[in-house]
């Protein structure tokens, strides 16, 4: 009832607003740092009639939102889904076609992990124009912030990104390929998979030994590092009480990390 409502608001808000035909704009809102937002997409928000924006999209973004704009929150949390999928490709639909420029803003990129492409796909069969605007995904910005290079001579020189809630014991993941050496394994959603993930990619060859990090918000004031290996991490993890988002980065340049990590940030120079 609530989301029907918000959607009928939002419709009458782009009845009023600019002309049509109605655009609809996926756009990558980065891993929550505001200032990793493209410039396309700050010029895309600033000039949103409508924005409809997931539970990840960092609140220093949302407040480059302009006032005039009117927010449908779609959500998408673990188990707290506002809106599920097919309904909020119905409603971008509808708002496009009554017009204005309607925002939907996703965390990290639309693309990865982010089901822009089933939204592009409803949009395209119901003949709206839309565009989409890149972001930085939480694989390169959380790294970035923690500094593990996910690439590095000698220690990794292919990297996968995998979506985690499938470690849940009958996954299909392709074990064998994950568990090779040299490659950067990057788990997405992988939290409450953890121990099965570490489990698995030791059963199929990767050592016990391999490094492995938790990076809890990444790029984000609260943001949170667990350091361990296949081995450790699961226990470590558990006892640290991450609380997601959270990404999971496994292989050597963890461990290469750990020589990055040791230089001060540039805010702790500037506070000396
Ligand atoms: C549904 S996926 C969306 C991914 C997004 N489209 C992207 O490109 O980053 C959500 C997952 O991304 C990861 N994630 C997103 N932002 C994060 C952050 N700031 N820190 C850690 N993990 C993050 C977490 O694994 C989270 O469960």
């Amino acid at each position: 009832m609530l989301a029907a409502n918000v959607e009928g608001r939002a419709i009458a808000r782009t009845q009023r607003a600019t002309p049509r035909p109605g655009f609809v704009h996926l756009v990558g809102a980065g891993p929550g740092d505001p200032e990793l937002l493209t410039l396309k997409a700050a010029r895309v928000l600033s000039q949103a009639d409508v924005v409809v924006h997931d539970h990840l999209v960092g609140p220093g973004v949302m407040d480059l939102v302009p006032r005039t704009a009117l927010l449908v929150y779609a959500g998408k949390e673990r188990s707290n889904h506002a809106l599920p999928q097919d309904r909020i490709n119905e409603l971008l639909v509808r708002l496009a076609r009554r017009g204005g420029r309607v925002v939907r803003l996703k965390g990290g990129d639309p693309f990865v992990f982010g089901r822009g492409g089933e939204e592009a796909a409803a949009l395209a069969a119901a003949g709206i124009p839309f565009e989409v605007v890149p972001g930085v995904t939480a694989a390169c910005g959380v790294a970035a912030a923690a500094r593990i290079p996910l690439t590095h001579r000698g220690h990794a020189h292919a990297v996968t990104f995998v979506a985690g809630h499938r470690c849940d014991g009958n996954a299909d993941l392709d074990w064998p390929s994950l568990a090779r050496a040299q490659q950067t394994v990057v788990v997405y959603m992988g939290l409450a998979g953890l121990p099965e993930l570490c489990r698995q990619l030791v059963a199929h060859g990767r050592a016990p030994s391999t490094s492995a990090a938790v990076v809890q918000h990444g790029t984000l004031p609260t943001q949170r590092i667990v350091r361990g290996t296949l081995e450790t991490l699961p226990r470590l993890v558990a006892s640290a009480e991450l609380k997601p988002p959270t990404l999971v980065i496994v292989g050597e340049v963890v461990a290469v990390s750990e020589a990055l990590v040791a230089m001060p940030e540039l805010a702790t120079l500037a506070a000396d």
